[in-house]
């Protein structure tokens, strides 16, 4: 990017926020609002959330299905030690035979070919058990709430395999929920007789709650059934939506108030090669009927959670919709080729491919008599979902072979859809070649936002709250997508959350160019992690953990406000970052203060043009020693602390060592 001319709103802002001149801790710095002014907008979407299913964020995470590999399509590309029968086992029981397969001959779709076939070749005993344990530890169950079962299913034959054609009749099978010793928490039996692909259902309540359930199913009598897309959700998902999400996770998330929801990445948007892209339509319509493929994280997508349940999500939590679509191009780590691996959709296959992100555009927002709107009233939801921003490309090497498709794609979105904003892409650093190619053609075709990423330590946030006071207000604004303090071993400390904190009061203090930003990644599995840090990490037995950095976010995104008043620092002080917003739905001024020091700092708080404000404020603060964590296991946990504070048109305030503030003054009587 060529340097942006330093606007009058820029140069002001900036001013408000450089030094005036030194002064020790224990002096207090006067900090001026001005309260008196209408103040600037602040962009209504902000704060918002990244989601990409790495760290299990997706399948074993917030997708809420408890079944590993539950239409045998895991394959040895995505691990090496995967084939289509991975997390399944059997196991004949008391001199009984049997066997577990994977065949392809007569399967229940094509975008879903392989399916798994299980065979009783000597019935005794209980006969022959097929089991799936879930992800990683079990299938965490309680007593109580109620779980479905769902299985697509059809005969093979009855009797021996060569014998069976003029055998008739249904063959039984059990299916239970089991203890790892094999006591039996709940059960339901079926007879299949039917030789075309059936589904079958039942609800599960188990006796007790058991962290490590497994699915199993008997196979008692002589002859042979075939099984896919076996799922086992909790009832209980977030709005009790079918197929739905988890609902611990589901609410923590809606707990942070996003204004906007971005989907499905990140780099699983571009992947790895050409035939790994994240294409939309493959990811909607009945989950037996989706093409699932392999995750870039180095797991498998069952695109369960798909582009329906996004959205249904977004609209859940209040959020705008983001999904971001490739823009034509894959990875340009594809194939280990680390920056090289980039290659292109073919120019003359470009045309459909466009004419797919117009359909997306139709699927959210068309009616539901519209081709793409009656697949999406299909899955139950007739009504619009308001689609305003597409981000086209994610963190592109930007090469020609990217412009000339980045181009295809804007021109038509742009023409077609002008109500639609899309968002560019600028590589993924905050500088360097990428980011100022990326800005060029942002300038040259006057994109309205482009999205920039960078993961850097918590001192270069502090280094850099100026970014954007600088940019030129006449060009693009900016989204920043994916942000993180990375601390040393990428732990997730107060340090690395204060100067997020920090970073973003000068977010709000530029929030006429800054029109949303979200943290990323958002979820992390423990022990199931590609990424550190995540804002929540979680486990499967019903364990969610919050980061620091997730209460930073959770604060900012419930004391935003909606115009960011001016304010200036009577002296400099090494890290101490300030931001005055008010609410005007509710006429509250909200002072947010980040004392990433280790000394206290004391402040005079000067309102200026103060005209009835109420003499108690809300006073909330977040602070800690510098290293620390939430440590869930240890019960040491960084949350903010609310109490109450004196306030007037002039008042102390000294903000403790390592700490965010937010003071919260109401309108007075
Ligand atoms: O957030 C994790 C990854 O970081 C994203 O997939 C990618 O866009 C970025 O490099």
């Amino acid at each position: 990017m060529s340097l942006p001319r330093v606007s009058r709103v820029g140069l002001f802002a900036a001013l408000c926020a450089l030094s005036v001149g030194a002064v020790a801790d224990t002096d207090p710095i006067t900090l001026r609002v001005n309260v008196g002014e209408p103040g600037k907008p602040i962009s209504a979407d902000l704060m918002g959330v990244f989601f990409e299913d790495l760290n299990h964020a997706g399948d074993g995470g917030l997708y809420a299905e408890l079944i590993q590999n539950r239409s045998f399509e895991f394959r040895a590309t995505e691990q090496p030690t995967w084939n289509n029968l991975s997390f399944w086992t059997v196991t004949p029981l008391g001199g009984a035979k049997g066997s577990m397969r994977v065949e392809q001959a007569w399967p229940l779709h094509p975008k879903n070919p392989n399916y798994a076939t299980l065979e009783v070749q000597e019935p005794a005993g209980e006969g022959v058990k097929m089991l799936n344990a879930g992800f990683q530890d079990g299938i965490s169950v309680q007593s109580g709430e109620h779980y479905n079962l769902a299985f697509f299913t059809r005969q093979l034959y009855v009797g021996k395999r060569w014998d069976a054609r003029k055998a008739e009749g249904a063959l039984p099978l059990v299916v239970r929920l089991e203890t790892p010793n094999g006591e039996v928490l709940a059960e339901t039996k079926f007879g299949i007789a039917d030789r075309e692909w059936q589904r079958l259902t039942a609800t599960f309540t188990p006796s007790r709650s058991e962290p490590q359930a497994r699915l199993v199913f008997l196979a008692t009598a002589l002859g042979g059934l075939a099984f896919d897309e076996v799922s086992l959700f909790p009832q209980k998902t977030f709005r009790g939506r079918p197929n739905g999400l988890r609902a611990d996770l589901a609410q923590t998330i809606a707990d942070l108030k996003p204004r906007f929801l971005r989907f499905p990445g990140g780099c699983i948007v571009h992947g790895n090669g050409l035939g790994n892209m994240y294409r939309w339509q493959d990811t909607v319509g009945p989950i037996e009927q989706r093409r699932q493929q392999a995750n870039l994280w180095g797991y498998h997508q069952t695109v369960g959670l798909g582009y329906f349940e996004f959205f249904q999500f977004a609209e859940d939590i209040g959020a705008k919709p983001l999904p971001v679509v490739p823009a034509g191009v894959c990875c340009q780590n594809s194939d280990h080729q680390g920056g090289t691996g980039q290659r292109g959709l073919p120019l003359e296959s470009m045309e459909d491919y466009i004419q797919e992100v117009l359909d997306l555009i139709e699927y959210a927002n068309g009616p539901a008599t519209s081709k793409w709107g009656a697949v999406r009233a299909a899955a139950g939801h007739p009504e619009p979902f308001n689609l305003k921003y597409l981000g086209v490309g994610n963190e592109d090497h930007i090469t020609f072979l990217f412009q000339k498709r980045f181009e295809m794609i804007y021109d038509a979105v742009k023409a077609k859809h002008p109500e639609i904003t899309v968002i560019g892409t600028v590589g993924p650093f905050h500088s360097g070649d990428d980011f100022d190619q990326g800005w060029k053609i942002a300038n040259e075709f006057s994109i309205p936002i482009v999205d920039e990423h960078y993961y850097v330590s918590p001192q270069w946030f502090w280094d850099n709250l100026n970014r954007y006071d600088t940019y030129d207000r006449t060009k693009s604004k900016v989204y920043l997508g994916e942000y993180a303090a990375h601390d040393e071993k990428r732990r997730t400390t107060l340090r690395a959350a204060l100067a997020e904190a920090a970073h973003l009061t000068s977010l709000e203090r530029n929030a006429d160019v800054v029109l949303m930003a979200s943290y990323a990644p958002l979820l992390g599995r423990e022990g199931m992690t590609n990424w550190n840090p995540n804002l929540i990490y979680f486990n499967g037995t019903g364990g969610v953990f919050p980061t620091v950095s997730y209460e930073v976010q959770k604060l900012f995104g419930h004391h935003g406000g909606d115009r960011y008043l001016s304010s200036s620092l009577s002296a400099d002080s090494q890290r101490l970052a300030i931001s005055s917003v008010r609410d005007t739905a509710s006429g509250e001024v909200i002072l947010k203060v980040v004392n990433g020091g280790d000394q206290a700092k004391a402040l005079k708080i000067q309102l200026d043009g103060a005209n009835r404000l109420a003499s108690k404020a809300e006073l909330i603060v977040l602070s800690g020693q510098p290293d620390d964590t939430n440590d869930y296991s240890a019960g040491h946990l960084i949350k903010p602390k609310t109490s109450s504070i004196g306030v007037a048109a002039s008042f102390a305030y000294t903000a403790p060592a390592n700490s965010l503030s937010i003071v919260r003054i109401k309108k007075g009587k």
